[in-house]
């Protein structure tokens, strides 16, 4: 590893997990995109939705950038912005993840709320309609609108080249869909490097990207919510089939990963590990099946971690939680499997 004089040159690069194995020698690989500046995949889009708009001339010197994000994509901006001498706001709400939220002022980020304390709606919409309000009356400033801005998924276009550099080639790319730009950019890039993979996307029931009915979730940084715009970046002629999880399964399987390996994952990620578990044995034999870990489950340990907050809502499964452990164990891989075999 060179040494490195920015955050962002820190950006990539990250590991890939082997999770699961089946007998018939499918597996399903996690990117770890956790191990990225800010804990998350969101900074690799944030950088190129800035410099995109340098080379296109939409950025001047000192320039304001504004974004509705519900976190990780504000992360993402505000390393960009203190790195590159940007002013950078963040319209958000209060579903967002308060660590966020906190982190994002710490890198110097200005916050404004669409919504009062208290009221913790997702409030995708009305955050959208702030932000291009603001840019509309000020000179200089630039909303990077992440739903409908191409750079978005040119941003992880790197994944499918790290990717291809760990392993031969992915068969099945399945993962969550807020934006799209993650697994659309990826898949993209995928192609274009001569590895079409079937593209499976998965957003949480109560979003409408893959169809109604809409209702609130609680899988935070992904999903379309009723009422919000479907995007540019939703790419559905790349998309072979939308699935839906539930918060009980996602959440459950966020928190089965990690007391079963010690591995933290997002709630997101969860839902997309859940569906990768779920369905490995209907794959054909000897796929390679990869699921993007958009962020990690640290940023969760007053939601997703926390009995009380999941209980409150309902969301607690220990069953759900049991039989997702009892699939990680089943399909261990056989290096895990003897490692723990010596352990003992
Ligand atoms: C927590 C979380 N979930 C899901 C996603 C996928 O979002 P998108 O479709 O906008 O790339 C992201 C983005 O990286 C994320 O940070």
């Amino acid at each position: 590893m060179p040494l490195v004089t920015r955050v962002t040159d820190l950006i990539g690069r990250t590991p890939l997990f082997e999770l699961a194995v089946t007998d018939s020698g499918t597996r399903l690989l996690l990117k770890l995109e956790q191990f990225n500046p800010t804990g998350a995949a969101k900074i690799r889009m944030a950088r190129e939705m800035v410099l995109d708009a340098e080379r296109r001339g939409l950025l001047e010197v000192g320039g304001h950038i504004i974004e509705s994000t519900s976190g990780n994509t504000g992360l993402g901006l505000a390393v960009v912005a203190a790195e590159r001498g940007y002013r950078f706001t963040a319209v958000v709400d209060n579903h967002a993840c308060k660590d966020k939220l906190r982190a994002m002022r710490a890198m110097g980020a200005e916050l404004v709320f669409v919504a009062d304390d208290g009221d913790d709606d997702l409030a995708t919409s009305a955050r959208e309609d702030l932000a291009a309000a603001m840019v509309a009356g000020q000179a200089g400033a630039y909303f990077t609108e992440q739903h409908n801005n191409d750079a978005n998924a040119v941003g992880y276009y790197p994944v499918a080249e790290e990717l291809l550099a760990d392993v031969e080639r992915v068969d099945i790319l399945l993962s969550a869909v807020g934006t799209g730009g993650s697994l659309f950019g990826t898949a993209t890039r995928l192609r274009e490097l001569g590895c079409p993979a079937r593209v499976i996307g998965v957003e949480p029931v109560g979003s409408i990207a893959f169809g109604g009915p809409g209702g609130p979730y609680w899988q935070s940084g992904t999903g379309t919510p009723p009422g919000a715009t479907i995007g540019t970046a939703v790419d559905y002629s790349l998309l072979d089939e939308g699935v839906k999880v539930s918060d009980v399964d996602a959440f459950a399987t966020a928190r089965a990963v990690a007391a079963e390996l010690g591995l933290m994952i997002g709630g997101s990620a969860g839902g997309s590990v859940f569906v990768g578990l779920e369905r490995l044995e209907q794959f054909p034999p000897g796929s390679t099946v990869v699921t993007i870990v958009c962020d990690g489950g640290e940023k969760y340990l007053d939601t997703v971690f926390d009995d009380r907050w999941m209980g409150e809502r309902e969301l607690l499964d220990p069953a759900a939680e049991e039989r997702v452990r009892a699939m990680v164990r089943r399909y261990a891989p056989a290096t895990r499997r003897t490692d723990l075999a010596d352990a003992r």
